[in-house]
């Protein structure tokens, strides 16, 4: 489990080990544009600002992962407690 941060509002949404990030955001009434949920086409990239994300797509590329200033919601994870997203 982890927590994401949302920069524009301070909401602080907690993501279940049996749940998705995007999952969470949208339970928490945000809207995020998703498609293959699979972390392929791209559609739900978010942009981070402080955190590391758990890379678990094959969207990104090595210097955008390396960056860790995007993630997928739809399949990717944390490696620290939170992710600050702008949001
Ligand atoms: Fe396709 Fe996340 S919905 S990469």
């Amino acid at each position: 489990p982890f927590s994401m941060v949302i920069n524009s509002s301070g909401d602080v949404i907690n993501v279940a080990a049996d749940e998705t990030a995007l999952d969470a955001l949208v339970r928490s009434g945000y809207e995020i544009p998703c498609s293959c949920e699979q972390g392929v086409c791209g559609t739900c990239v978010l942009e981070i600002l402080e955190g590391t994300p758990d890379h678990q797509d094959m969207f990104l590329t090595d210097k955008e992962r390396q960056q860790n200033q995007h993630f997928t919601p739809c399949c990717s994870r944390a490696l620290t407690p939170t992710l600050t997203l702008k949001l």
